[in-house]
């Protein structure tokens, strides 16, 4: 069904397949794109986490980094010194690189111009007041933290590797140090997690002043430890019924509490600035597994740190490419505008020229038909709970699907030939 609605949602052009990448004159860069980076080293490995990344090692991060910096000179070789909207590094452990920093961002500086936030993500066990400081010297404004849980027994549960001592002590430390903006990730429907276990992640949440707070539910991922210990029952995650309650509690507390829904998982108090890596319009991605995308063509780098270092000394690391028609495009950018759940028509016509009601007319109404409209004027369409609430479902398959195919195909292969979505 769903595969039915995308055939008529796109152009027949759209493939769906990703090709081995072998020529780069499409690798151009939209005005307003965001720079992303990848750091792939972690002291810990979380059942749960289908990211690419391996065992810290200090002679690898050092030539990863250096892999970094050729990769950002090959950049700017082919399309000279350009501008980025914001830089975000992710992982990973990022922090784990706190010592290549400083040589990274001076090389960027050197061969981009890069406006906007500079954030980064860590997990609390990775961050003290030194790290902290180094980071705000930096310029770094933007910090978030993976908490996940500050119930010692759900920590445990999904194999984090630190307690609830650690989680507090972080937010007391980032609190001090202090930074434009910081966001803490909780992990719900763990298994045997209760709503009161939930109340008491956000109330320790709030009860710090964390000007963001996003919630994701546990996704198991087919090919992530968790998701295979799954398959075999092993696990009993909460039912879907179960995680509906909990997602609007979650909704309904942080709005009592004075925060605003800034996407289907993050609420944001006092209007700082927002934490979101995945939001950009248009991206460049760097590392190791990194994405691109431009408006015309979606790209992968490979996803292996051995050949991404092997391979930018020839060439860029790209392994794999999908082309986007204009119809498609159009469909992105309304995915992304449904995740931040405000949907914003002036935008739309000024992208793309034209009309959101001729071009998605039949989705408008269906979404107001279910009741999905919390507000509406000439310029936006912000959803309700209900409406975040199925959206996150659909993304939620569209994401597992789609996340799925790519990454255990490009685990197993660093420079595969084809993935069909
Ligand atoms: C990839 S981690 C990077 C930050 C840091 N390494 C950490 O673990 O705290 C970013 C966030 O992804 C989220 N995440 C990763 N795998 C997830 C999963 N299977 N389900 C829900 N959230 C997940 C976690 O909330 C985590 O904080
Ligand atoms: S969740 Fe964070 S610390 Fe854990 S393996 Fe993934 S990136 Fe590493």
């Amino acid at each position: 069904m769903l595969r039915l609605i995308r055939n008529i949602l796109s152009d027949k052009s759209d493939d769906f397949t990703y090709h081995r990448f072998n020529r780069i004159n499409n690798i151009g860069l939209k005005p307003g794109s965001g720079l992303y980076i990848h750091i792939p080293f972690c002291k810990n490995s979380c059942p749960y986490c289908p990211y690419i990344k391996t065992f810290y090692n200090k002679d690898l991060a050092r030539e990863y980094k250096n892999a970094l910096l050729k990769e950002i000179s090959l950049y700017y070789d082919y399309f000279g010194k350009k501008n980025f909207t914001s830089l975000y590094f992710g992982g990973g452990t990022p922090t784990l690189m706190i010592n290549e920093m400083s040589e990274i961002l001076e090389h960027l500086h050197k061969y981009f111009n890069i406006e906007g936030d500079i954030a980064l993500e860590t997990s609390p066990d990775e961050i003290n007041k030194e790290v902290l400081t180094k980071l705000k010297h930096l310029g770094f404004n933007l910090i978030s933290i993976g908490i996940q849980s500050f119930n010692n027994s759900c920590l445990k549960k999904i194999g984090r590797n630190y307690d609830m001592n650690t989680a507090v002590k972080a937010l007391g430390e980032v609190n001090s140090v202090g930074f434009d903006s910081v966001n803490i990730d909780l992990i719900f429907a763990i298994e045997n997690q209760t709503i009161e276990d939930i109340r008491n992640d956000l109330s320790v949440a709030i009860s710090h002043n964390i000007n963001q707070i996003t919630c994701y539910p546990l996704f198991t991922f087919p090919f992530s430890e968790i998701g295979k210990i799954k398959q075999l029952k092993k696990i009993k995650l909460p039912n879907h019924l179960q995680r509906r309650k909990m997602y609007y509690f979650i909704n309904k507390f942080l709005y009592e509490n004075g925060y605003s829904r800034t996407n289907v998982w993050s609420f944001i108090k006092n209007h700082k600035n927002n934490y979101s890596s995945v939001t950009r319009d248009y991206y460049l991605g760097l590392g190791a597994s990194s994405g691109s995308y431009n408006g015309e063509i979606f790209y992968f780098n490979t996803f292996y740190v051995s050949e991404y270092i092997k391979s930018v000394n020839s060439r860029l690391p790209v392994s794999i490419a999908m082309n986007v028609s204009k119809k498609l495009e159009k469909n992105f950018w309304l995915y992304w505008q449904l995740y931040i759940t405000i949907i914003n028509k002036k935008s739309y016509k000024e992208m793309f020229r034209s009309d959101i009601k001729k071009d998605f007319g039949f989705i408008l109404k269906l979404i107001k038909i279910m009741g999905f409209i919390e507000y509406e004027d000439e310029n936006i369409i912000k959803l309700n709970t209900k409406g975040s609430h199925w959206i996150h479902l659909i993304q939620n398959y569209y994401a597992l699907e789609y996340v799925n195919k790519i990454w255990s195909v490009s685990k197993n292969n660093p420079w595969p030939d084809r993935i069909k979505l």
